[in-house]
Order: structure tokens, then sequence, then C-alpha cells
């Protein structure tokens, strides 16, 4: 690890940092209301990495986009870093988002017309975060971390699927964040581009940082994450540390036949 590490900020808050109280989240916008989360209770610990798992449309991203706060619950509380996002406007939700959370999503969302440089530098412009000489060589020494410097100033479109998503961890990563919630990362990467993406957010879990990533890459969550966290059907089904889930969590029988369906896959 470089001096300054991927981390710079000390673990401050006592754990958890994360909490969901009771969440329940219920869609009004198709001709009947869905529940997509029903009264979830989750702590996560500070420097905790969990792997997040469960079959499509079980609610993970739903449940992300509560801790990041681009959604609200219907009922109930999330409170991260001692912040209880229900008394946050839009904007200080916004501006406290920025200086907390680093998201990475499933498509990289790095902007075409910029250059690599330019995308991992827009975060510190667009929340005026650093001195303006001194963003681009934070963003380099970014760059660096993921060996990426020598592409600095190509567009997005001249790279490989996973030196555009290692960008766009490196971009979430500028503002220091002290979470990152990854949602799928590695799904619409070929399979040989799967493997540098992992090693990156290992990286990162390793150093400590508190992370939530959602994945399908069971052999990844089972070496890296400190617990896995099961949904189903908007429920939490099972929370357990890797060795326990993949083995024990067997007797479950919502786990187990979640995990048979991907073996047969
Ligand atoms: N904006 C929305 N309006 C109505 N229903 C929604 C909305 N977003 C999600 N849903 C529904 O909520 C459920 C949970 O969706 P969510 O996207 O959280 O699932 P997921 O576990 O992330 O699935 P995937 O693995 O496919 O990404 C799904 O049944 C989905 O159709
Ligand atoms: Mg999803």
């Amino acid at each position: 690890m470089p001096e300054e590490g991927w981390l710079s900020r000390p673990n401050e808050t006592p754990s958890p940092l994360i909490v969901l109280d009771d969440v329940v989240k219920v869609y009004e916008t198709g001709e009947v209301p869905f529940t997509a989360l029903k009264h979830v209770h989750l702590h996560v610990g500070a420097g905790e990495f969990v792997g997040l798992i469960g079959k499509s449309g079980s609610g993970k991203t739903t449940l992300i986009n509560m801790i990041t706060g681009i959604d609200r619950p219907t009922s109930g509380d999330v409170i991260v870093g001692g912040t209880n996002l229900g008394g946050l406007s839009e904007n200080e939700l916004a501006a406290w988002r920025g200086r907390t959370i680093g998201v990475v999503f499933q498509f990289f969302q790095l902007l075409p017309t910029l250059t690599v440089i330019e995308n991992v530098m827009l975060p510190m412009d667009f929340c005026n975060m650093y001195a303006p000489l001194e963003r681009p060589e934070r963003a380099m020494h970014l760059l660096e971390q993921i060996e990426m410097a020598d592409q600095a100033h190509k567009l997005p479109s001249a790279l490989s699927g996973g030196q555009q998503q290692r960008v766009a961890i490196v971009r979430a990563l500028c503002m220091r964040p002290r979470i990152m919630l990854l949602d799928e990362p590695t799904s619409s990467l070929d399979p040989e581009m799967v493997g540098e993406v992992l090693e990156v957010m290992t990286t990162l879990g390793r150093a400590g940082m508190t992370m939530i990533c959602v994945t399908h890459e069971m052999g990844f969550a089972r070496r890296v994450a400190d617990r896995i966290v099961m949904m189903d059907e908007g429920e939490v089904v099972e929370v357990a540390p890797p060795g326990a889930f993949f083995d024990a969590g067997r007797g479950n029988p919502r786990v187990r036949a979640f995990l048979d369906r991907i073996m047969r896959v």
C-alpha cells in the first residue's frame, strides 16, 4: 500500500457504523403497491466487509439505495455514522452522501466525453473539495494505485470493461468515503475482466474500508467477506460469516434453495 493508502479517515465512529432498523420499502409506482423490503434489521460494523447476496428481485439494490439515501424507506430508520437519514432534506442528503459514501454500480457510469482523469476528478470538482490545483495530482495518485496512470488521458471507450470499472471504483474513493457500496460491480464484465476488479475490492476490504458488496461471485464472497447477508423476497433470511453461511447455512431451506440454484448454473 502506498503511504496515503486507500483509506485516510480513521474509523472514529463506534460500531455499528450502519444500522437499518425495521426498514420497510413499499413501491407505489405499479398498479398495486409492492413491498420490496419487509422489516429489515441490519447492523454493519466499521471496517466490516459484507457480501450481499440473493436472487434477482430479492431487494438487494433497494437495500443499497436506502443506505445511500438515493431512496427513502416507507417506514423504519436508516442510521449511518450516527446520522439518521430520515432527518435530512434532499439537499442535505446529497451533501452527506458525497462526503460519506462511495457508490459503484454494475454499469460503470463513467462520462464518455471526459477522459479517465477528468472522470476521477469529477466528484472533487462537483463538491468543490480539494484545491483545484491539487485535484489532478490526487486523481493521478489514485490511478497509480490501480496501475492506470498511463491511461489517464484516454477516453473510457478506449479501455476494457475491467479497466473502466476499476476507474469507477477509484472515482468513488476520491472523496475519501468512510463506506463503499458496490452493486454487482462485476456483473457486466467479461469473465476474464472479473478477477482484476475483485482484486481491487479485496485490497480495499483488507485495508479496512467498510464495504457492502452485492455480488454473485460466491468464491469471492466466501474468501473476502466478513459476513454474508442473504435476502429473499424482501427479507434478510440469513446473516453469517462465510464459513458458517456456505456450510451450516444449508440448514436454512431458503439458503439451500438459493445455493443449489446458483451451483447448477
Ligand atoms: N422503482 C420501482 N418501482 C416498483 N417496483 C420496484 C422498483 N424498483 C424495484 N422494484 C421491485 O422491487 C423488487 C426488488 O428489486 P431490487 O432491484 O431491489 O432487486 P435486486 O435484488 O437488486 O435484483 P437484481 O439481482 O435483479 O438486481 C423487485 O421485485 C422489483 O421489481
Ligand atoms: Mg439489483
